[in-house]
């Protein structure tokens, strides 16, 4: 049966971390995988994390099947972040699933049922993931013009341009804060505009929002989405808490529904709930578990709202050294996007030839494209950066 399928082709970010970890330098430096690290390197396990989990153990609650859709309290604490005070939570339904990604997939599949032939517009460029979900649910997908690859700021008049040509059965994907691969976010204005536009058009806004309090606070980083969601009657979300709770191997996430009525959200979800009997059933407990608990307890709620303010100084720390060791090597403000990109990443468009040499000569890995991840460098690493950049040209 399996003796046809051809060897895989490797996931480009995942091998470059084992090319990253067999590499002696001492001096090699990773800015590949979008996770992030301290300034020792090190991807923490949140404070606050461990007191939930601590909290948890002494509970001593059951292991046994929690249902299919997932931890409800946890579904209600986080409707609640994203939500909380617009007129969208009433008319809301929420399903835990495995991660983001988990509910990218979920609500793909329930596009795909209720709208086979609806096409998704994603942002050029957009996360890795965002194509193969959609299409591997059955969707057409195409890509709206996002990113000035000069300026390296959001082209809005030509991504508005193009989005108010949408209609009825298109769905656009939009990063809700921290746009990955490129750091680019678009103003509040545009998000006003794209509310309009779906309004008068009917297309479909599908919120992504998987690094909500790493850009400019947890409260920032929801303005757009919260403006849909007070002018816009039906809209999807899906929402993660592997960065801003730390839980990556833990795949927490949630997909959130907006509909016209309750009851049409609460429908929708039942039928995210029967295409996930038939994949993986049922989401995993215990990072649901985490966020529910510091989400309901004022302690540890500050103790994670603090450390993830703490994540995000040190992110836009770096941001900084890098705008003043670029401007001070280069004589130019060429590389003033740094201090201008949100979020874990951003994307410096340099060439694959220079990609290659900067591994190759200064055991510097960043990914196809050239997104870096901000977030993995440590401060004693700005200056070496900054040099090898400088040194080959890029
Ligand atoms: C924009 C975006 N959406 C979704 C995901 C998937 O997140 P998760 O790890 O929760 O599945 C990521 C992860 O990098 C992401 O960057």
């Amino acid at each position: 049966m399996f003796q046809a399928i051809p060897a895989p082709k490797g996931d480009p970010i995942l091998s470059l971390i084992t090319a990253y970890n067999q590499d002696p330098r001492t001096s090699k430096i990773d800015l590949g995988i979008g996770v992030y690290k301290d300034d020792h390197g090190i991807t923490p396990v949140m404070e606050a994390v461990t007191l939930a989990e601590q909290k948890l153990l002494q509970a001593n609650g059951s292991k046994s099947y929690q249902g299919l859709t997932g931890d409800e309290q946890f579904n209600e604490s986080i409707a609640n972040l994203l939500l909380s005070g617009t007129k969208a939570l009433e008319c809301s339904a929420t399903l835990q699933t495995p991660g983001a990604s988990g509910a990218l997939r979920m609500l793909a599949d329930l596009i795909a049922v209720t709208a086979p032939n609806a096409t998704v517009w994603i942002s050029n460029p957009s996360y890795v993931n965002h194509r193969p979900i959609m299409e591997k649910a059955g969707l057409a997908v195409r890509e709206y013009t996002y990113l000035d690859p000069q300026t390296k700021a959001v082209d809005e008049e030509a991504m508005l341009a193009q989005i108010a040509q949408l209609g009825a059965n298109d769905v656009v994907l939009l990063h809700g804060c921290c746009h990955n691969p490129s750091g680019a976010d678009m103003s509040f204005a545009a998000w006003q505009k794209i509310a309009e536009l779906a309004n008068n058009n009917g297309f479909l806004p599908f919120i992504d929002i998987a690094y909500q309090g790493l850009g400019d606070g947890l409260e920032e980083d929801a303005k757009g989405l919260q403006y849909i969601a007070n002018n816009v009657e039906e809209f999807v979300i899906s929402t993660s808490c592997s960065k801003n709770f730390g839980l990556y191997r833990e795949r927490t996430g949630a997909a959130i529904i907006v509909s016209q009525s309750k009851t049409a959200a609460m429908n929708s979800r039942g039928k995210m709930c029967e295409l996930a009997r038939g994949s993986y059933s049922m989401p995993p407990a215990h990072g649901a578990a985490i966020v529910d608990t510091i989400l309901r307890d004022d302690q540890l709620n500050q103790i994670w709202r603090n450390e993830l303010t703490a994540m995000n100084v040190r992110v836009n720390g770096l941001r900084s050294a890098l705008v003043e060791e670029f401007r001070a090597a280069t004589q130019s403000n060429r590389f003033d996007y740094f201090g201008a990109h949100k979020g874990m990443f951003s994307l410096t468009g340099i060439s694959d030839e220079h990609i290659a040499q900067l591994k190759d000569q200064f055991g510097i890995y960043i990914v196809g494209g050239g997104r870096i991840n901000v977030a993995g460098l440590n401060s004693s690493q700005v200056k070496p950066l900054v040099a090898a950049f400088v040194t080959i040209g890029a």
